[in-house]
């Protein structure tokens, strides 16, 4: 039976959010719309994220709990990174999937379906020439902070990193076709657009790159703010660092891992960075932004690491002193050169590396936070808070901001920042700012 209603469920990075609502536009294209809150489906797709063991674990639960009590099932399409991953080997390791999609063959979700409809049982995780942006349809719905993915893949080969698999190579949209579809999603209501890629700084289309892209999408009129996010320190152009400084509309948050804070440890993980070219490159952006709040991703316990390296991370965090930072204990993937290298480092001294640099991370959140209070600022509206009157925002700097006001998601308002916790802060409303 040719099913009528859908449900996707998107897991892992910005990216895969991203393609979560393509997918939903292309499925509604076909005359097929979105299931209720509660309500079943009759397609069930899981956008998966393979990045850590644990991420790729729970595709498979995922795929347990969408049968229903009666024992029927709605047909399952397993999307995203672990799809392409274990291709037509997923359905061995769990029959209820009807289609394996890769990130790459989105286009093709429509007819895949029709053929599951049938019977059958497709798989496609092949990486076209054809890009599947091609095939979405045209935006009609943002939210006030929309996500427009540029760039994907990635070249760059860390050696504990799945992505270069899962996402293939580095490609770059056209600069054309990105304007045109910041354009529509302005005309359908966002504010903010944030720039998506895994290397979404090596982003280039004719001898331009992300610094061009972000003055050309300035000069679009209803459009407040600009970000973009995941970069690459080896990608950090000076063009780039100059549009902090001279591009009102880029917000002053920058997004830039660093993964460790131990020269050793950065050479094994194949990072082409050291740990002083990569604070060199943030003195530039502070010089360019002097405000900016900066954020990193961190692994503990990549194979090797010793006490020493891992309190060269600690260092590194203090020498940033990051606004918010990501951490994650190390996770040998399948196919990757880091899983079969020596001395892996065990369980218990991960765990205890990971408390203590989220400890340290913590401390360094509360601080920015802190040196926030008072201070007057504007915040975009995105949502409800939990109280009634309460809404939820972002200062430029990323925080999360509750204020009590009347004004509705997609409103920019002048707010005075009045306290700070770690991962929040409470504003009060200074006026409605001017549209
Ligand atoms: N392209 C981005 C990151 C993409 S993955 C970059 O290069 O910075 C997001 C984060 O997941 C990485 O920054 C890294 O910190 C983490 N990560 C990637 N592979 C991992 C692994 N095998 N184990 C633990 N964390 C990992
Ligand atoms: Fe993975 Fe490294 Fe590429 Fe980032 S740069 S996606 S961590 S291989
Ligand atoms: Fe995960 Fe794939 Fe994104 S592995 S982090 S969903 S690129």
């Amino acid at each position: 039976m040719t099913p009528k209603t859908f449900k996707i469920k998107s897991f892992g990075c910005q990216m895969n959010v991203y393609d979560g609502e393509r997918m939903a536009e292309l499925l509604g294209a076909q005359g097929m719309s979105g299931a209720a809150e509660g309500d079943d489906a009759d397609l069930v797709v899981l956008n998966t994220c393979h990045i850590r063991e644990k991420a790729a674990e729970k595709a498979y639960s995922e795929v347990g709990r969408v049968q229903r009590e009666d024992g029927s099932k709605p047909l399952i399409a397993l999307a995203g990174c672990v799809a392409q991953a274990e291709g037509a080997e997923a359905r061995r390791r769990s029959p209820l999937i009807d289609i394996v999609v890769g990130p790459q063959a989105y286009h093709r979700l429509p007819e895949m379906v029709a053929a599951a409809a049938r019977g059958a049982r497709p798989v496609d995780t092949d990486m076209p020439a054809i890009s599947k942006f091609d095939a979405f349809p045209a935006r009609r719905r943002a939210n006030p902070s929309a996500f427009l993915t540029v760039q994907e893949g990635c070249d760059k080969f860390c050696t504990y990193c799945v992505v270069p698999y899962t996402r293939g190579a580095e490609i770059s949209r056209p600069e054309g076709d990105i304007l045109a579809e910041a354009r529509a999603l302005v005309d359908a209501g966002a504010r903010e657009i944030v720039l998506l890629g895994q290397n979404v700084n090596a982003w280039a289309d004719g001898g331009r790159g992300l610094a061009d892209l972000i003055r050309a999408l300035a000069r679009i009129d209803g459009l407040e703010r600009i970000r973009y996010t995941t970069s690459h320190p080896a990608d950090m152009t000076d063009a780039l660092v100059a549009a902090h400084g001279e591009v009102d509309k880029l917000m002053p948050y920058l997004h830039l891992p660093v993964q460790s804070g131990s020269n050793r440890v950065l050479k094994a993980m194949n990072r082409s960075h050291s740990a002083e070219t990569y604070l060199a490159i943030l003195e530039k952006v502070r010089a360019a932004r002097p405000d900016i709040a900066l954020s990193g991703d961190f692994i503990v316990g990549f194979p090797g690491e010793t006490a020493e390296d891992f309190e060269a991370t600690l260092r590194i965090v203090d020498a940033v002193g990051y606004a918010a930072a990501y951490s994650f204990k190390y996770s040998a993937r399948p196919g990757t050169p880091a899983a079969t290298m020596e001395d892996q480092i065990p369980r218990d001294v991960m765990d205890d590396r990971l408390r203590r640099l989220q400890e340290r991370i913590s401390v360094h959140q509360l601080a920015f936070n802190r040196s926030k209070i008072g201070v007057d600022t504007q915040v975009l509206i995105e949502r409800r808070g939990r109280h009634d009157g309460q809404m939820i925002g972002r200062s430029p700097w990323l925080q999360s901001v509750h204020v009590e006001t009347d004004a509705a998601p997609g409103d920019i308002v002048d707010v005075t920042l009045v306290a700070a916790g770690a991962n929040s802060m409470a504003g009060v409303i200074r006026r409605k700012a001017a549209a």
